[in-house]
């Protein structure tokens, strides 16, 4: 009979030991192939482990007839022996190989690579315009994009029958819920940055040099040069003996900055409630005049409204369309480019 034949009996054989101690050079050379440490570690329970063949042999030893046992138990120990060192000395192979490997890793190889996110042009041109007044001395403010009629219109001198209402198509708000409709003040989705103004002169005293920049929505039809979304920055100036002149010389260094010097621009007069004179400003395009925002001088009124003499100061205020300024930067045709999420036209910038 083949010694290394499995011997089927319920009980040990005296064969049984010296044919499992055999076994156990066909299980080192299956430990040689093996290269992944959870291998090694099933292989270990496999060979060495408390139901292994070898460790139901050894507590067996004492069944054997008493001449047989010495020999057994010593091939059955040296088994084990080979079968424990051959284990950990693989391990530590693995190990080695794996520093080794580490080692020779170039991290700076390139590889295939990875999708980068980056800013959006509005954002880009926005920190650029930020930048612009903030190196001018002006500081940033923000304001909610949801305001009452208050700001957005009463306090800006355009009153509920006022024509410039239909100039700037709001979108208007359903009170919050629970609130008694005919009590609660309207709500809208701000059609410009302008009731920043009012905002921050009813809490603070002049001087100021204010820059609010932000969203604001009209509903309109879209086109080549109108959303419905559109980021607006806010300008406010108000100290003692502001002129005209200052306004002109304040948005010019911020052309001359945002353009560079050779781009010109174009002052007219405009009509905005809120100011007196009123201005429009355009940048000269292959396409022509593009107006980029409107601007004046702050009403007298309003000043007096928050407090202040209208005798002894003045301002200026400005209101620029940031995606119109980003067209013009870039040479974009279509405002409307900006916010289609198409990742061709955004990875450009
Ligand atoms: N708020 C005006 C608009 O959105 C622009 C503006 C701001 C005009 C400040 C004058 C002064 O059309």
């Amino acid at each position: 009979m083949d010694p290394l034949e499995p011997v089927v009996t319920p009980s040990q054989t005296p064969a049984e030991p010296l044919r499992v101690a055999a076994e156990s050079s066909s299980a080192l050379e299956e430990l040689a192939t093996l290269d992944r440490e959870p291998d090694v570690e099933a292989w270990r329970v496999r060979w060495l482990g408390r139901r292994s063949q070898l460790a139901l042999a050894l507590r067996g030893l004492g069944r054997l007839p008493a001449s047989e046992r010495a020999a057994a138990g010593r091939a059955l120990n040296q088994a084990k022996k080979e079968l424990t060192e051959g284990c950990r000395n693989r391990l530590a192979e693995l190990r080695e190989q794996a520093t080794r490997r580490l080692g020779a890793l170039d991290v700076s190889l390139p590889g295939r690579p990875l999708p980068r996110g980056g800013l959006h042009p509005i954002t880009l041109t926005e920190r650029a315009v930020v930048a612009a007044f903030a190196a001018m001395g002006f500081h940033v403010i923000e304001g909610p994009e949801v305001e009452l009629d208050y700001y957005n219109f009463e306090a800006l001198r355009i009153p509920a029958d006022h024509p410039a209402r239909d100039a700037m198509d709001t979108f208007w708000l359903a009170p919050p819920e629970g609130a008694d409709a005919r009590r609660s003040r309207p709500l809208l989705l701000r059609t410009h940055t302008s009731p920043n103004q009012i905002r921050f002169m009813e809490a603070n005293d002049p001087p100021i040099r204010l820059i609010a920049p932000g969203r604001t929505y009209r509903n309109e039809a879209t086109d080549a040069t109108h959303e419905w979304m559109i980021t607006q920055t806010e300008v406010l100036a108000v100290d003692r003996g502001l002129t005209l002149a200052h306004l002109k010389g304040t948005l010019y260094e911020f052309a001359r900055r945002l353009f560079g010097e050779d781009r010109e621009i174009r002052f007219r007069c405009d009509y905005f409630p809120f100011v007196e004179p009123g201005v429009e400003v355009s940048v000269s395009s292959p396409g022509g005049w593009i107006e980029i925002l409107g601007a004046g001088m702050v009403h007298p009124e309003i000043l007096a409204r928050m407090g202040y003499d209208p005798e002894a100061y003045t301002g200026f205020a400005a209101g620029l369309g940031v995606e119109r300024i980003a067209m013009l930067r870039h040479g974009i045709r279509d405002i409307r480019r900006f916010y289609e999420n198409d990742l061709r036209f955004l990875r450009q910038f």
